[in-house]
């Protein structure tokens, strides 16, 4: 099939690869030419184990061009709209104009039989306010709405192994379905379930995955607050209650928080349009999770402060993480990046290293020192901060660590260390939740 794929990010350029490699003819279209270059060169824009060699195979069989021009897509039967949905400038409601502007270029190259897939992450309405604005122009054109789930880190394994997929669907189109059946054939084949909704369900679906995981995070930071005074452990706590097959154990990992593109912005963009269409009450928690998520970062420069005897002036802190997560080179809204700027802000002298994500935290904080290696960055520091549990941080050696540092003193930020193995080797050890 010939598909084109509007927007490239981290989405977008991941769906269209694996497009091709499951043998479409795929257009990846973006209005970033600098973004279009690299993609066309085979280099993505951000770092995603296993995307390097999609791109280079989709490149080199030929089913997978990028460009800047919308044109391109007018040979194609399906247009995947991949486009970002940023929280509006001072405001929690999303920002659509990206949407927008992508659907309105898309229009002119629309022929009956065309099928326009959504994917961008929407407030519920905006599919069936898109369906006016398409039917305004290509009558004939058939919109689904057809949520991403992908996990950075994993976007390829979850494009090409979802699990589940969502088709929501205006009455009277149900038919087109097979399209999107044909192209999801090998995930469908693999025995995926296949929800058919309306345009509602399917937008609400999205929204509602992540608020639930948000929630699921800072339900567990929240027993973290409750151990801290009690003289408890939420390690302990989570394990225990993750093992009620009702509770489950993921998601439950305490510590420093969410961050990231999506689950920080879809909640706040969840509210504002619950608050418009006047059920705004039902989402007030969704306040109280962002709180104690924003919470988490506090606790933790409190925590430093502490560890170093009542001020951080002065003082040479080594942060080992700044990805939102590990796996990613993705710094948006990330509970690491954000520690280390106020520590530094807060009078300490940081220098801050990552596997993958020392560009872009110095594109957003120049101020910060970086290192390019974790000996670099610990080198006499006075205490570590490990605020993303890269794999490479939690298998470091403590014994080997503590020979660098001016003082053994570490404070794990996600709780990702044995903290008797590091006790043992004569470290300081501290974290969120934890006696
Ligand atoms: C999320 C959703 O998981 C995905 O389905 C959706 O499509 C997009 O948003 P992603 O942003 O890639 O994906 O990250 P995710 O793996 O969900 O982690 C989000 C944040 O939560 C990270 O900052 C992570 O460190 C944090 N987290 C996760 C915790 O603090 N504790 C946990 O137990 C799990």
């Amino acid at each position: 099939m010939r598909i084109s794929v509007i927007g490239c990010g981290y989405l977008g350029a991941v769906h269209a690869a694996c497009m091709a490699d499951l043998g479409h003819q795929v257009v990846g279209i973006d209005i970033d030419a600098a973004k279009i270059s690299a993609l066309s060169d085979g280099h993505a824009p951000f770092y995603e184990p296993d995307m390097p060699e999609m791109l280079a195979k989709g490149l080199d069989s030929g089913r997978l061009k990028f460009t800047t021009d919308v044109s391109a897509a007018a040979d194609c039967q399906v247009h995947f709209l991949a486009v970002g949905t940023p929280q509006r400038k001072n405001e929690n409601a999303a920002d659509l104009h990206f949407v927008d502007s992508a659907v309105d270029s898309l229009i002119p190259h629309l022929r009956p039989g065309s099928v326009v897939v959504g994917k961008s992450t929407v407030p519920v309405g905006t599919a069936a306010r898109l369906t006016e604005r398409i039917h305004a122009d290509s009558p004939e054109t058939v919109l689904i709405w057809n949520p991403e789930f992908l996990r950075e880190g994993y976007a390829v394994a979850d494009t090409l192994a979802p699990d589940r997929l969502v088709y929501g669907l205006q009455a009277g189109t149900e038919d087109s379905a097979l399209v999107l059946d044909e192209l999801y054939s090998a995930a469908l084949g693999t025995g995926t379930p296949r929800i058919i909704t309306d345009f509602a369900t399917a937008e609400l679906v999205k929204v509602a995955a992540n608020a639930f995981l948000a929630t699921k995070i800072s339900f567990i930071n929240a027993m973290a607050e409750v151990c801290e005074v009690a003289g408890a452990d939420v390690v302990q706590l989570a394990d225990a209650i993750g093992h009620d097959s009702r509770i489950g154990r993921r998601f439950l990992n305490a510590g420093l928080g969410f961050g990231g593109g999506c689950l920080p912005k879809d909640i706040r963009a969840f509210m504002a349009r619950a608050g418009e269409l006047g059920a705004d009450q039902a989402l007030t928690f969704l306040r109280e999770v962002d709180s104690i998520n924003m919470r988490r970062r506090s606790r933790t420069i409190d925590l430093a402060r502490e560890v170093c005897g009542g001020s951080l002036l002065g003082k040479r802190i080594a942060v080992l993480g700044l990805a939102f997560k590990p796996n990613s080179d993705d710094v948006r809204d990330s509970p690491a990046l954000s520690v280390a700027a106020q520590l530094q802000l807060q009078g300490a002298s940081v220098v801050a290293t990552d596997p993958k994500a020392v560009a872009n935290s110095a594109k957003r904080f120049p101020e910060l020192v970086f290192a390019d290696s974790l000996e670099e960055a610990v080198k006499g520091a006075d205490l570590i901060m490990l605020l993303t549990e890269w794999q490479e941080y939690v298998d470091v050696a403590p014994h080997e660590l503590a020979a660098l540092v001016s003082s053994p003193v570490i404070v794990d930020g996600r709780n990702c260390l044995d903290p008797d193995k590091w006790r043992a080797a004569g470290w300081t050890y501290r974290a969120l939740g934890r006696p």
